[in-house]
């Protein structure tokens, strides 16, 4: 079993390892004295892993149950998370009980939610289910619902008591849900991990899998520790995602997220000027991993898209780009430019035939 230690406002450790659903509640024991715990989950885990996760828990001497949502991002809004508070209040939780988020990103973000305001906060356990749950949204604390308004735009900064990946569970991921989450993994070799990007343009890694969680973990808990709350360099873990957040938006969120910051990275490295040989190893490393790379919207609807971002301050916007593999930089540009930047995206993707 690999353990890294986040060092945030609260430390907690991820573990990532065979097996680890079997002993998640004893791996909680060790830093959470066995208490109340409701398993938040949606319908489709809860029927993978759910008696699993509460056989565990319960074996371990905490008093549990369960309630899971109906799957899917339709379900991370102000309606669920009523539905999961009046769970935690209708089971008597106090503050120093535990919510314990078994699933994907969804899951993740909005029984975090849950827990951070239930009582004024109180403390929670990330068990991601999805790859792209294991290797970004699990860590870091960013917890959240969807608005009409907006992906993410009510939520708190909250951090987990303790992370538990189970390497099996992402083995089993369907090839859909490993692409999806294998774009997340490739936007840290991108970032930081030449060696990671490397790993990962070879194709064959599932069995390499721990490893490759691992190193996004490592990255994203060093950027966090640096950034907490999201004020200055944690911008860099955007990379992919203004450009894919207009690809999503357009795409009425049929795109999954992973799919859209694929090709939002190549969009990010196209408009940032890399050289053509770095855009086609960007694309095959993607591709290989079953992700597209190709934007067939234009520069003004991505535009008024990419503009209805959070991420965006006033007159200007803050955009990711690639300076080589294992780099990238951050550039604030005003937003009357942003068309120019999708203009010039969109360019090189014919020029490169991608
Ligand atoms: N997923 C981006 C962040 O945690 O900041």
């Amino acid at each position: 079993m690999r353990k890294i230690h986040v060092n945030a406002s609260t430390e907690y450790d991820v573990l990532i390892g065979e097996g680890l659903i079997d002993k998640s509640g004893e791996l909680t024991a060790k830093v959470v004295k066995p208490c109340r715990c409701l398993i938040v989950t949606d319908d489709t885990v809860d029927g993978l892993y759910g008696d699993r996760v509460q056989i565990s828990f319960t074996y371990a001497g905490f008093e549990t149950r369960r309630f899971a949502f109906p799957a899917g991002e339709a379900s991370k809004n102000l309606s669920t998370l009523s539905d999961i508070l009046n769970a935690m209040g209708a089971y008597g939780l106090s503050r120093s009980d535990l919510i314990v988020a078994l699933g994907g990103g969804v899951v993740g973000d909005i029984a975090g939610f849950a827990a951070a305001i239930y009582t004024r906060g109180m403390r929670f356990v990330q068990i991601p289910t999805t790859l792209l749950a294991a290797v970004d949204s699990s860590v870091g604390g960013k917890t959240a619902v969807d608005m009409p308004f907006g992906k993410n735009m009510v939520g708190a900064f909250h951090q987990p008591r303790l992370v538990i990946t189970d390497t099996d569970v992402l083995r089993d991921l369907p090839p859909l849900q490993l692409s999806n989450g294998a774009a997340e993994a490739v936007k840290c070799g991108v970032l930081n991990d030449p060696e990671l990007f490397a790993l990962l343009e070879g194709g064959d890694w599932l069995d390499r899998v721990d490893e490759v969680v691992a190193r996004c973990v490592a990255y994203k808990r060093d950027v966090v520790a640096g950034d907490e709350f999201d004020t200055g360099n944690r911008a860099l873990l955007n990379l992919g995602h203004t450009f894919g957040h207009a690809i999503e938006q357009l795409s009425g969120f049929t795109v999954l997220h992973g799919q859209a910051v694929g090709v939002g990275m190549v969009m990010a490295a196209s408009a940032a000027g890399c050289p053509g040989a770095m855009i086609r190893r960007l694309s095959d490393c993607l591709r290989r991993n079953g992700l597209p790379v190709r934007c067939d919207y234009d520069a003004p609807a991505l535009a008024r898209a990419a503009l209805s971002d959070k991420k965006r301050a006033g007159a200007n916007i803050t955009l990711v780009l690639p300076v080589r593999i294992g780099s990238c930089c951050l550039k604030k540009v005003p937003v009357t430019e942003l068309p120019a930047w999708f203009e010039r995206a969109l360019a090189a993707q014919e020029a490169l035939k991608l």
